[in-house]
C-alpha cells in the first residue's frame, strides 16, 4: 500500500486531557459557539445565561431590541450578575447593588457620588463577540475572530434558499444525549456517510439516496448535499410541489460544534455539540417549526431520529472510544475518493486539517 496516503489520527488524540484542555483554550473559545435562540428573547430585558466551556456568559436584548452578549460578572468584585433566564428592566448585581443598562453600561452604584473621581460612565460589563444568524445567536470568545460569513462562507444565503421562513422558526423539539466518548469521534462521525449504509437503514432507506450523497468544504463548514428518496419512500410525508428544494437533504456543518440540517420537506433540525471532557460530549438535536406550530409530523421525526440514527451513532461512537483506548490501534488510511462521493472520507481529512491548524 502506498505509505503516503492520509491516515485516522494515532489515538493520543482522542485520549489525552492535556490535549483537551489545549483544544478548550485554542478551539472552542476561539471559534463561533452556538449560544442560544433569538425566541428565547422576545421583549427588552430578556436574558438568559449560558456556560461556553467553563466561561460563564449572557444574553440579553436591550432597548433597541439589539441582542447583545456579556460575561456574567460584575465590574465591582466579579459576582456574577444573572442566573437562569427571565426578564430585567436594569442588570442589579446581587452583591452590593451595582445597575448595569441593558447595553451594559454602568447606571449606578451605591456611594459611589461620594467618591471623588468616580466615573460611572467608564465602566461597562464586558462584552463578548456575537452573531445572529437568521435567529441563531452565535459567540466567539476571541475578539478578534473573523465574521462567520468569513468562516461559514454562503451560510446565510444557503438557509435562506431552503428555508423561506427563516426568520419565522422556533424551537419545538429539544432531545439530548450523553455519548461517552471525544467530540472529535462525534464529529467525524457526523461527517462522513460512508458508516450510512450499513448502519442508519431508516435514514439511507427512508429519509435520503444515499447514493446521491456528496460532503463538500466551503471555508470552515462542511456542505452535505443529496436528494431525498422517493416522495413514496419518505418515512413521512412531503408535498414534493411545496417548494423547489422540498426534495433535498442539506446540511451545513460549522467547524467545530455545531450543524444545520435540512430533512426533505424544509424541515430545520440541528446539532449542538457539548464537548464536557475528553471522553464525554453532550449533542443536543433540536427541531424547528413556522410560528412553533407544527401538526405532528415533526414529533413522530424527531421521535424516529432520535430512536434510530442517534441511536445508532451512539453505539458507533461509543465503540470508537473503547477502541482507541484499548492500548492497540494503529491509524489506518483513509478511505478517499478523488471524486468524492458517500464512500469518501475527505470531509475527515479537511477536519485534521482545522484541527492541526488550530493547536
Ligand atoms: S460585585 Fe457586583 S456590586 Fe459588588
Ligand atoms: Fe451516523
Amino acid at each position: 500500500m502506498k505509505t503516503d496516503l492520509p491516515h485516522a489520527l494515532d489515538a493520543a488524540h482522542y485520549t489525552d486531557p492535556a490535549q483537551f484542555q489545549r483544544e478548550q483554550e485554542r478551539i472552542f473559545r476561539r471559534t463561533w459557539q452556538y449560544a442560544g435562540h433569538a425566541s428565547q428573547l422576545n421583549d427588552p430585558g430578556d436574558y438568559f445565561a449560558f456556560e461556553l466551556h467553563g466561561r460563564s456568559l449572557f444574553c440579553v436584548k436591550d432597548r433597541e431590541e439589539t441582542i447583545r452578549a456579556f460575561y456574567n460578572v460584575c465590574r465591582h468584585r466579579a459576582h456574577q450578575l444573572v442566573e437562569g433566564s427571565g426578564n430585567k428592566r436594569v442588570l442589579v448585581c446581587p452583591y452590593h447593588a451595582w445597575s448595569y443598562e441593558l447595553d451594559g453600561h454602568l447606571r449606578g452604584a451605591p456611594g459611589a457620588d461620594k467618591v471623588p473621581g468616580f466615573d460611572l460612565s467608564s465602566i461597562c460589563l464586558t462584552p463578548a463577540r456575537s452573531e445572529v444568524l437568521g435567529g441563531f445567536i452565535f459567540v466567539n470568545l476571541d475578539q478578534n475572530a473573523e465574521p462567520m460569513d468569513a468562516w461559514y462562507p454562503g451560510l446565510a444565503s444557503g438557509l435562506e434558499e431552503f428555508l423561506p421562513h427563516l426568520d419565522r422558526l422556533k424551537p419545538v423539539y429539544s432531545r439530548q444525549v450523553e455519548e461517552q466518548c471525544n467530540w472529535k469521534v462525534s464529529v467525524e462521525n457526523y461527517s462522513e456517510c460512508y458508516h450510512c449504509r450499513r448502519n442508519h437503514p431508516t435514514f439511507a432507506d427512508g429519509v435520503v439516496d444515499a447514493d446521491s450523497y456528496d460532503i463538500v468544504p466551503q471555508g470552515y463548514c462542511l456542505r452535505h448535499v443529496t436528494r431525498s428518496v422517493t416522495p413514496d419512500a419518505l418515512s413521512y410525508a412531503v408535498d414534493p410541489d411545496s417548494h423547489p428544494r422540498a426534495l433535498d437533504y442539506t446540511s451545513w456543518f460549522l467547524w467545530p460544534h455545531f450543524s444545520f440540517q435540512i430533512y426533505p420537506g424544509n424541515v430545520l433540525n440541528t446539532y449542538h455539540w457539548r464537548a464536557t471532557n475528553h471522553r464525554s460530549t453532550q449533542v443536543v438535536r433540536q427541531w424547528f417549526a413556522v410560528d412553533g406550530v407544527e401538526s405532528g409530523t415533526l414529533l413522530r421525526l424527531a421521535e424516529q431520529d432520535l430512536n434510530t440514527t442517534v441511536a445508532e451513532d451512539v453505539r458507533l461512537v461509543e465503540s470508537v472510544q473503547r477502541g482507541l483506548e484499548s492500548g492497540g490501534y494503529r491509524p489506518g488510511p483513509l478511505i478517499i475518493n478523488p471524486q468524492g462521493g458517500v464512500n469518501s472520507e475527505h470531509s475527515i481529512k479537511a477536519l485534521y486539517a482545522w484541527l492541526t491548524e488550530a493547536l
